[in-house]
């Protein structure tokens, strides 16, 4: 079997770290990959974004599947291109990935659906959209309907905070030409969940839920960052609970992308905020696995992993997986200055031994000149599966404090409304 992951995070490390334990004599390849994948596949020096290159090396290697890590290649139809040239490839196409890449698209899709989301409203004008914002209640959430690495939507407190999001974005263009649409929401009171479901456009299979911790500091304050830890499984979403996901959520949702002429293939990821009485509203979907919710995932997936991927970018009945009972947690290690200005070059120091049940995933490293250094943002992310929530928590954070690098930047507290809620 021959794989090519697409990609070069802490995702993708997952990624080809789960691929390759389950099959230890496939050939893999990774485009770009990483300092860190470098070990377990053949690097092929090709950006996720090079389109070209990325089909011309798939159908050189006659790869048996292609697995999409980010959201950029697919909204640009990477896997539109690859099953033209008849290569099973596990990612949605460029019509379907719209449900990440356009807010607005997403919104009206769970409209039509009836899935549970947020009051909103769509506009491209500027004076409209102010005018709205002062007729609705507080809090509201603004949006940048198209791709802003995960950092697009601001929780406003008040109008006039709403005011300045919308001019920023808007007026000043701060997230480009994704901005150009918003879209305004009522505020949701819950708790999120993040939902994984593998699928073939038409039934899914549901990974272990996870929470991931999207802002810089301790007890979810500060900036929004690209995510700074996550853990699976979340003991809230009982299976109860996933199965109300799935019927009032992703089959009504596969549905609507079937009949618009976009059946979704792949990764549908589900950020979802869980209301007191239960009910799954969404906040957003991905079409792709979350970053760093993955490298917390798939540890927990201990075997069929591949034959699911296979079968869902075939079209095939969905095999079963075979799902852990241990927990996992993932601290990521971020470079000094993350997010606004992180510095590259900090020198990594990680110990051959670390607690037993930690496996370190490359996001941003370089060692171009012999020595393992923070290369962007988040650097590594270190996940810990253990018996237990409690023990995962203590490893990650033990084996975090043990690799250095100067100025490195950490949440101590990952998981930490799960810790409120288990003894365990
Ligand atoms: P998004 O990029 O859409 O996932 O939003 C980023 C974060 O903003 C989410 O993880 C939530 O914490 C928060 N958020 C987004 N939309 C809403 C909403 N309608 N109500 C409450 N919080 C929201
Ligand atoms: N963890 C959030 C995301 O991948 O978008």
């Amino acid at each position: 079997m021959k794989i090519l992951v697409v990609g070069g995070g802490g995702r993708e490390h997952a990624l080809v770290w789960a691929l390759r334990r389950e099959l230890p004599e496939a050939t893999l390849y990774a485009a770009p990959g990483n300092a860190g994948i470098a070990g377990l596949a053949t690097l092929l020096p090709i950006a996720a974004s090079d389109l070209d290159r990325l089909i011309a090396a798939a159908v050189e290697h006659a790869v048996d599947l292609v697995v999409v890590g980010p959201e950029q290649p697919l909204a640009d139809g990477l896997a539109d291109r690859l099953r033209a040239a008849k290569i099973p490839v596990f990612g949605p196409s460029a019509k379907a990935a719209q449900i990440e890449a356009s807010k607005a698209f997403a919104k009206d899709v769970m409209t039509s659906a009836k899935v549970p989301t947020a009051t909103y409203a769509t506009f491209t004008d500027l004076t409209k959209a102010i005018a709205h914002v002062e007729t609705h209640p507080e809090p509201l959430v603004v949006k940048a309907s198209g791709l802003a690495a995960g950092k697009g939507a601001v929780v406003c407190a008040t109008h006039a905070e709403a005011g300045t999001t919308l001019k920023e974005m808007m007026g000043d263009h701060r997230f480009g030409a994704a901005g150009d649409t918003v879209v305004i929401e009522g505020f949701l009171v819950g708790e999120e969940l993040s939902v994984f479901a593998v699928t073939n456009g038409r039934e899914v299979r549901i990974l272990p839920p996870a929470q991931d911790h999207k802002r810089l500091g301790e007890g979810d304050t500060g900036p929004n960052t690209g995510g700074m830890g996550a853990y699976a499984p979340v003991s809230f979403a009982t299976p109860a609970l996933l199965e109300r996901v799935e019927r009032e959520v992703l089959l009504p949702t596969l549905r609507e992308m079937e009949k618009r002429g976009a059946p979704f293939i792949g990764l549908l990821y589900a950020g979802l905020m869980i209301a007191p009485d239960g009910t799954p509203w969404v906040i957003e979907f991905n079409c792709r696995f979350g970053d760093p919710e993955t490298q917390a995932v798939l540890p927990l997936i201990e075997g069929g992993l591949v034959p699911l991927l296979v079968a869902a970018a075939n079209g095939d009945p969905l095999p079963p997986v075979s799902l852990s009972t241990q927990a996992a947690v993932t601290t990521v290690l971020a470079a000094e200055g993350y997010p606004e200005a992180p510095k590259k070059g900090a020198a990594i120091a990680i110990p051959e031994k670390l607690p037993a049940g930690v496996t370190v995933f490359h996001a941003d490293t370089s060692d171009a000149d012999g020595t393992l250094r923070a290369n962007g943002g988040r650097v590594l992310t270190v996940t810990a599966v253990a018996p237990t929530f409690r023990e995962a928590q203590a490893r990650s954070k033990l084996a975090c404090g043990m690799i250095e690098f100067p100025g490195k930047v950490w949440r101590r507290d990952i998981g930490w409304r799960e810790a409120g809620r288990t003894g365990t």
